[in-house]
């Protein structure tokens, strides 16, 4: 596996794959790598030849107030889970490689990236898109994937590849779990234990919503309210939102239907965490 640090020379190594014909599917991260990336990547790697995998903490998608210096770091372990996960390449630049002295550009997308976390954390999702547009550019990947723990973020990237015509095939991979339902985030490791253990109340909400949908309640302010009463009970846990969404475009539903999702960001102590699943499961 290649360690790439330069945007040139990603670019380079891009374009030479691409002469010879190779397809290469990204996967981009923001490193501190676990195997929920590791799931990512297998996936990654049935959909192309060659498995690009970035690792970039992009201060762009970070707010002041948040954990953009403690956000954990490790490269040489995300090179070595990289390796044996079969990435051809690593592309990990620095912040001043990506963004050089001048850069002044942001991709907003609008509609899907509004409210939401795009509500509570102010543009956040300007520099993921900023960020993947410039991924995008420098790998030029006939598929890229990403986690659906972001739901929202895969909802604006898909929309920001179609709006912008990129022609790259955006593949969502559902959420790995931790044995005891804890969605894996790199942030997970900012929790004191009992804070690990307030945090299940996110994948205890989603299969309490996904029972009460099964014995019959479909209005969707009735069972957040439910979810909401429980969850406040946690003096750990504060809500940053509940919401239940159409999987397609974000819209509010008031009534559950076979697109409507649960969307959950709570605040455990200091940390900020995210879970979502479709209320009606095929399965
Ligand atoms: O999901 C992430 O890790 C990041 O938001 C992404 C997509 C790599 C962009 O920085």
């Amino acid at each position: 596996m290649e360690l790439i640090r330069q945007a040139a020379a990603m670019a380079a190594w891009s374009g030479e794959r691409l002469k010879e014909g190779r397809r290469l599917a990204l996967v981009p991260t923001m490193g501190c790598l676990h195997p929920g990336h590791a799931a990512l990547m297998a996936r990654a790697a049935q959909l192309a030849e060659l498995v690009v995998v970035s690792v970039f903490v992009n201060p762009m998608q970070f707010g002041p107030q948040e954990d953009f210096d403690r956000y954990p770091r490790a490269l040489e372990q995300d090179c070595a889970l990289a390796s044996t996960g079969g990435a051809a390449a690593l592309f990990a630049p620095e912040a001043g490689e990506l963004y050089p002295p001048g850069f002044k550009t942001k991709v907003v997308v609008g509609g899907v990236s509004e409210g939401l976390c795009g509500a509570s954390r102010p543009g956040h999702f300007e520099g993921v898109a900023t960020v993947v547009v410039k991924l995008f550019n420098l790998v030029r990947p006939t598929v890229a994937v990403f986690g659906e723990k972001d739901f929202q973020q895969l909802t604006v990237i898909r929309a920001l590849t179609r709006d912008l015509n990129f022609g790259i095939e955006i593949v969502g991979h559902p959420i790995v779990r931790e044995a005891d339902g804890l969605a894996m985030s790199s942030r997970n490791r900012y929790l004191s234990p009992p804070e690990r253990r307030s945090a299940l109340c996110l994948s205890r909400a989603l299969r309490e919503a996904r029972q009460m949908v099964a014995a019959g309640l479909k209005d969707c302010q009735d069972i957040l309210t439910r979810l909401e009463a429980q969850l406040v009970a946690d003096p750990l846990v504060v809500i940053d939102y509940l919401a239940v969404v159409s999987g397609h475009d974000l819209a509010p539903q008031s009534r559950v239907g076979r697109d409507s999702v649960l969307l959950l960001a709570v605040r455990v102590g200091q940390t900020r965490l995210i879970d979502n699943g479709y209320l009606i499961r095929e399965d």
